[in-house]
């Protein structure tokens, strides 16, 4: 079965054409490398041992997408594709509501156009806002969201469940991420912040490297168990498998359907939890300092995981070691490739 992946060279989505190929789908790629690298497609090639068919393009050219489609008989997308950068979201709502709402409706269009049934869209825990009660399940009331960003995943979420109350022969699932990390253990791909990381996982690599001078922890006055916050911290791994558990559920469902599953470890560490671990793992110092609170940090939030593994046969099996083994592996490597 052939998917097309949007936004495939990024880092979930990489790490995804990954684990739907070992399951024996064909993924193709449809990337504008606005927000990737090239060097992404030749990561995959050594771990697949062959190319993976891509196509620079961008999913809000409904020409190509429909085009693309049509030529490679796609029967299921997965789409990746959307800004993905919180803070700048507040400076540039338009830019994150036209692309990712945008590049959303485009391909619903080209799908109920073509025919094409099947697809998972990549939510975010974001929706939840800071949560009343922990940990969230897929009932708990979204809440408006503390960003642009965050809000684009909520509105899309609504346009893809009132195009299946509209009666649409279409059979959609919304995976719910929460902090994705770490990177492909074979260390051929993994994540490439562009700049300055606003993620924790990555400023902690960076830093252990000497990129970074230091990490600042963005408060630890929170009523947490250490004062820090609380993420759901998953494999990016796992995550990429969640997506091949998600399209085998469509299969077994019929034309119209909508879904929605929490993509989380369902435990919370707190961020010098990460941090310890990843001294720990790796055997060495971590330059740190407490820093004020970022605004618009939860406090805390993680997810109970319990419908994604009884309804859609999926949980994680990497565990928060891996996470930050793979990550500092993952940073070495690009240190190395960079010589
Ligand atoms: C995690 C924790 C920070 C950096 C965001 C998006 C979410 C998803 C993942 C796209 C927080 C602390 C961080 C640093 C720190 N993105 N931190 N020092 O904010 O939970 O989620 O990224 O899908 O939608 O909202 O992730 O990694 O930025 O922060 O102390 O230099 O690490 O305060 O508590 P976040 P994050």
């Amino acid at each position: 079965m052939k998917i097309l992946v949007t936004g495939g060279a990024g880092f979930i989505g990489s790490h995804t054409v990954v684990e739907l190929t070992n399951a024996g789908y064909e993924p193709v790629i449809i990337d504008n490398f606005n927000n990737s690298e090239k060097t992404v497609l030749k990561g995959l090639r050594r771990i697949l041992k062959r190319p993976v068919k891509y196509y620079e393009k961008d999913c809000n050219d409904v020409k190509a997408l429909e085009q693309i489609c049509k030529k490679e008989n796609i029967e299921g997308v997965i789409h990746f594709a959307a800004y993905k950068a919180v803070g700048e979201s507040v400076e540039k709502p338009l830019k994150y509501y036209e692309n990712n709402i945008g590049s959303t409706l485009k391909v619903l269009e080209v799908m109920l156009k073509l025919g094409i049934k099947n697809l998972v869209f990549s939510s975010s825990c974001t929706v939840y806002g800071q949560p009343d009660e922990i940990p969230v399940t897929e009932d708990t009331p979204r809440k408006p969201a503390a960003s642009p960003y965050g809000n684009t995943k909520t509105i899309c979420e609504d346009i893809l469940r009132d195009t299946i109350t509209a009666g649409n022969p279409l059979k959609i699932i919304a995976l719910r991420y929460f902090n994705p990390i770490g990177a492909h253990p074979s260390a051929n791909i993994g994540e490439l912040p562009r700049g300055v990381p606003s993620n924790l996982v990555p400023f902690i690599t960076q830093t252990a490297i000497g990129i970074r001078q230091k990490l600042t922890v963005f408060g630890n006055d929170y009523n947490t168990s250490d004062g820090t916050n609380v993420r759901d911290f998953i494999h990016v791994v796992d995550l990429a498998k969640a997506h091949v558990s998600a399209l085998k559920l469509l299969a077994t469902q019929q034309d119209n359907y909508y879904n929605v599953f929490n993509v989380g470890t369902g435990k919370g560490n707190t961020v010098l939890e990460i941090i310890k671990a990843f001294e720990k793992v790796n055997k060495l110092k971590l330059n740190y300092e407490i820093g004020p609170r970022r605004p618009g940090d939860v406090e805390k939030i993680y997810g109970s995981v319990e419908k994604s593994e009884k309804v859609m046969g999926w949980k994680t099996e990497k565990t928060l070691e891996d996470s930050v083994r793979d990550a500092w592996r993952w940073e070495k490597k690009i240190a190395k490739n960079k010589k």
